[in-house]
């Protein structure tokens, strides 16, 4: 994933932390088109860019992005009444993955009722309760194809999404290859994962408990324990910085497009 491409997906609001999203672009890139790719939970697109980059980078497969745009419970709770789905739009766009992403405005399992193509990459960030993503995850599963890989956002500090990925993923014999980018589960589906896969998705399993477990100790430390003025002021400077970076090399990029197709240039044949 390039520079240009990294410092863009950090202007979108969202949760995606700059590995996952270089994750996410390597999942979608490496689809061999037997199937689309499916995301749950788009909120402003920063995800779908991910994956419609990385499947531009790739066989061009077809991104599903499927949201009501009305938020989750948490954001209702956080910003009241929500709708997102105009600055998902303008988002993609603006992104140049307008051409591979199909939006659905609606809940993932109503989608799932009359989705009839086969999945080869499945990306699951919406509702975070354990209901949720076991509805999403019963509803999903049998559609993605033998080897096709199932991912889950938000693994280490929700306790919902932690126990479906600890049940329906590292422990169940129908996955091997089970690995994690920091808070992104994600495994490749199998009729049956022989005995020693199954050993290396357990042995996986206890690192990565060991991981949610800083995860979530970390999260409590600034969050809670740590959070005063001072701390609260720190990671805004943080993230300021982290966003004016990010718009400078976005206009060092469109400086040097238009220098490069400017009048009086020539360019290389
Ligand atoms: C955490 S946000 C997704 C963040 C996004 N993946 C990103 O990287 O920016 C969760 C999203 O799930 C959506 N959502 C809530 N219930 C849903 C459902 N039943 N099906 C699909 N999406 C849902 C919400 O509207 C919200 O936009």
């Amino acid at each position: 994933m390039s520079r240009t491409l990294e410092s863009r997906i950090a202007l979108v609001d969202g949760w995606l932390h700059p590995e996952e999203a270089r994750l996410l672009f390597r999942l979608a890139k490496r689809c061999k088109g037997r199937g689309g790719i499916v995301e749950i939970g788009s909120w402003k697109g920063k995800s779908t860019i991910c994956l419609g980059h990385g499947s531009l980078a790739g066989r061009r497969t077809r991104v599903h992005a499927i949201d009501p745009h009305t938020g989750s419970p948490e954001h209702s709770e956080l910003f009241g009444s929500v709708w997102t789905f105009d600055e998902f739009c303008r988002n993609i766009d603006e992104a140049g993955v307008r051409d591979v992403v199909v939006p659905h405005v609606d809940g993932s399992t109503n989608v799932a009722e009359r989705f009839n193509e086969p999945v080869e990459l499945i990306f699951i960030d919406g509702l975070h309760e354990y209901e949720g993503v076991k509805a999403d995850f019963d509803a999903w599963f049998p559609k993605v194809i033998p080897n096709g890989t199932m991912a889950f956002h938000d693994s280490t500090c929700w306790p919902g999404v932690l126990k479906v990925v600890s049940e329906c993923v590292f422990k169940s014999p129908r996955f091997r290859k089970v690995r994690f980018t920091r808070s992104i589960v994600y495994g490749e589906k199998v009729a049956r994962a022989t005995a020693m896969e199954q050993l290396a998705n357990r042995l996986r399993y206890a690192w990565f408990l060991a991981h949610a477990w800083m995860d979530r100790f970390t999260w409590r430390l600034t969050h809670r324990y740590l959070d005063c003025r001072l701390t609260r002021a720190l990671i805004a400077y943080a993230k300021q910085r982290r966003q004016a970076k990010a718009f400078a090399c976005a206009d060092r990029t469109r400086e040097a497009k238009s220098a490069a197709t400017g009048p009086g240039v020539t360019r290389p044949a």
